[in-house]
C-alpha cells in the first residue's frame, strides 16, 4: 500500500509536493500482516476519509473516535443509514436472519436503554467476581492436561509444544460463558462448533456451502436456547439464563425474541475478542520481555498491563456508526446517514493522545485504562469484567506456570477488518504443577 502525493501550490514559488494517505483498503494483504503503519498514515494525513469501498468515512485519530462513540444522536442501526451498496447486502443479510437484527449492538434507545438494564447485573463487578474461582479451575485444568502431553514415563515435566491460541485462549470463553450461562456440561462442546461457524457468517465474502452451515449453526443454537430457557424458567437456578429469563424492570421483560438474539450476542460479542486479548498479549510480551519481567517481577501491575496489551493489539479494528444529523469530526462535515467506521485500533496508537511513545508496550503506561478497546458512551462493552477476569486468571496462569515460555512458529492472524487477532500462535515451555 504504497504513499500517494500531491502536488499543491505554493506562494509563488511553484509546486510542493506533500503526502496523501492511501485509501484505506482491509483486503490488502498489509492490513492483516499490520495495519498499524497504515493508522499512523491515515491519522497524520487524512484522519476522516471517505472510502469508496466501504461507502462511509474511516475515522482514526483518538479524539474523533471517542466523540463519536459518545455522541448521544449518534445510531447504531444499519436503518439509520442512506443506502449504500454496502448497507443494502447487510439489510439483505438481516431479512435473511430477523432474529439477529434484533441484537443489543444494533439497538437504539428506547429498546436500547430498556435492553441493556434488564441484562446488565449478572455482568457487574461483584457479580463476575463470584466466578474466579470456577475460571481459575477451568484455566489450571487445561494447562495440566497440556502440561500431561510433556511428562516422560518417568513422570518427569518436560517442554510441551503447543498452540496457545487453539489449545488455550480459544476454547476457554466458550466454556466459561457456557459454564456461566447454566448449559449443561455433556451440551457444552456444541457451543464450540457453532459458534465457530456463526462467527464465519460476518465474513463480507463467504462460499454459500459456508453460508449455509452457518445459517444451520445459528438456527441449531437458537433452538438449543430456546429449550434450556423453557426449561429455566419452569425451573430457575442460580445462572445467567435464569437470570436474564426472569428479569423484570417496571413490569417489562425481554421477549423470547429479544432473549434469543442477546444470548447468541453474548457468545458472539464474548468468545473471540478475549481469546485474541490473551493470543495477541502473550505475543506482545514474548517481543517486549523487558515487559514480561517488569510483571513477572511486580503483579500489582497485571490489571494496567492488561489494559495496556488491549491498547496496544487489541481485537477491534473498528465499530460502526450512522449519523442523525449532519456532524462535524476532524474538520470533516459528514451528512445525515453518514455511515462511520470509528478506528478503535488506531485510535488506541494515536500519539496526539498517548504521548511519543504510542507504538511500544509499557505495562506501568499511567493512563492504560483510557484505551478505546471497550469502546465507550452507551454501547461500551458490557462483558468488559468478564473478559478481564478472565485475562487476569489467564496472564497469571502463563506467567506462574509456563517456564521458558517462547514462539516456535509463525504466529497466524485473522484477516477480517473489523476484528484482528491470532488464531495460531505455537509456542514452547514446560508447565509446572499449580
Ligand atoms: C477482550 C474482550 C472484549 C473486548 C475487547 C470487547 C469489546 C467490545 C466493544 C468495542 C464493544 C462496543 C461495540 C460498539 O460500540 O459498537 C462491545 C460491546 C459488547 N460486548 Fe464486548 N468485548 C469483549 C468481551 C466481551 C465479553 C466477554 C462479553 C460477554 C460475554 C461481551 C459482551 C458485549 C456486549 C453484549 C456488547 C454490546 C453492548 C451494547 O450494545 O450495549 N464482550 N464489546
Amino acid at each position: 500500500m504504497a504513499d500517494r502525493h500531491r502536488d499543491v501550490a505554493q506562494g509563488g514559488s511553484g509546486l510542493m509536493t506533500v503526502a496523501v494517505a492511501p485509501q484505506f483498503n482491509p483486503f490488502d494483504p498489509s492490513f492483516t500482516e499490520s495495519p498499524y503503519e497504515l493508522y499512523a498514515n491515515l491519522r497524520d494525513n487524512d484522519p476522516v476519509q471517505y472510502s469508496d469501498l466501504l461507502c462511509g468515512w474511516v475515522v482514526t485519530r483518538y479524539d474523533d473516535v471517542a466523540a463519536l462513540l459518545r455522541d448521544p444522536t449518534i445510531s447504531s442501526s444499519v436503518h439509520s443509514a442512506t443506502p449504500t451498496s454496502v448497507t443494502k447486502i447487510e439489510i439483505e443479510r438481516l431479512a435473511e436472519q430477523p432474529r439477529a437484527a434484533r441484537t443489543i449492538v444494533m439497538m437504539d434507545d428506547p429498546d436500547h436503554a430498556r435492553t441493556r438494564k434488564l441484562m446488565a447485573k449478572p455482568f457487574r463487578v461483584a457479580a463476575i467476581e463470584r466466578l474466579r474461582g470456577r475460571v481459575h479451575e477451568r484455566m489450571h485444568t487445561a494447562l495440566d492436561e497440556l502440561a500431561d502431553r510433556g511428562r516422560t514415563s518417568g513422570g518427569t515435566a518436560g517442554p510441551v509444544d503447543f498452540d496457545l491460541v487453539e489449545d488455550f485462549a480459544y476454547p476457554l470463553p466458550v466454556e466459561i460463558f457456557s459454564e456461566m450461562l447454566g448449559v449443561p456440561g455433556e451440551d457444552q462442546p456444541k457451543f464450540r462448533r457453532w459458534t465457530q461457524s456463526v462467527a464465519r457468517s460476518v465474513d463480507p465474502v463467504l462460499p454459500a456451502d459456508e453460508r449455509y452451515e452457518s445459517i444451520v449453526a445459528l438456527d441449531e443454537m437458537y433452538e438449543y436456547l430456546a429449550h434450556q430457557a423453557a426449561l429455566k424458567r419452569a425451573e430457575p437456578a442460580n445462572d445467567l439464563m435464569s437470570h436474564l429469563v426472569h428479569a423484570e424492570i417496571d413490569g417489562q421483560r425481554l421477549n423470547d425474541l429479544d432473549l434469543m438474539s442477546q444470548l447468541v450476542t453474548l457468545y458472539m460479542a464474548g468468545h473471540e475478542p478475549t481469546s485474541v486479548l490473551i493470543g495477541n498479549g502473550t505475543l506482545a510480551l514474548t517481543r517486549h520481555p523487558d515487559q514480561m519481567e517488569m510483571l513477572r517481577n511486580d503483579r500489582s501491575l497485571l490489571l494496567n498491563a492488561i489494559s495496556e496489551l488491549l491498547r496496544y493489539d487489541g481485537p477491534n479494528q473498528f465499530t460502526r456508526r450512522i449519523t442523525t444529523r449532519p456532524t462535524t469530526l476532524g474538520g470533516v462535515e459528514l451528512p445525515a446517514g453518514a455511515v462511520a467506521y470509528a478506528g478503535l485500533a488506531s485510535a488506541n496508537r494515536d500519539p496526539r493522545f498517548w504521548g511519543d511513545d504510542s507504538e511500544q508496550v509499557r505495562v506501568d503506561r499511567a493512563n492504560a485504562s483510557k484505551h478505546l478497546q471497550f469502546g465507550a458512551g452507551p454501547h461500551a462493552c458490557l462483558g468488559s469484567h468478564l473478559a478481564r477476569l478472565q485475562a487476569e486468571v489467564a496472564f497469571t496462569a502463563i506467567l506462574d506456570r509456563l517456564d521458558g515460555l517462547e514462539v516456535t512458529g509463525q504466529p497466524v492472524a485473522a484477516t477480517r477488518m473489523f476484528l484482528r487477532g491470532l488464531t495460531s500462535l505455537p509456542v514452547r515451555a514446560t508447565i509446572a504443577p499449580r
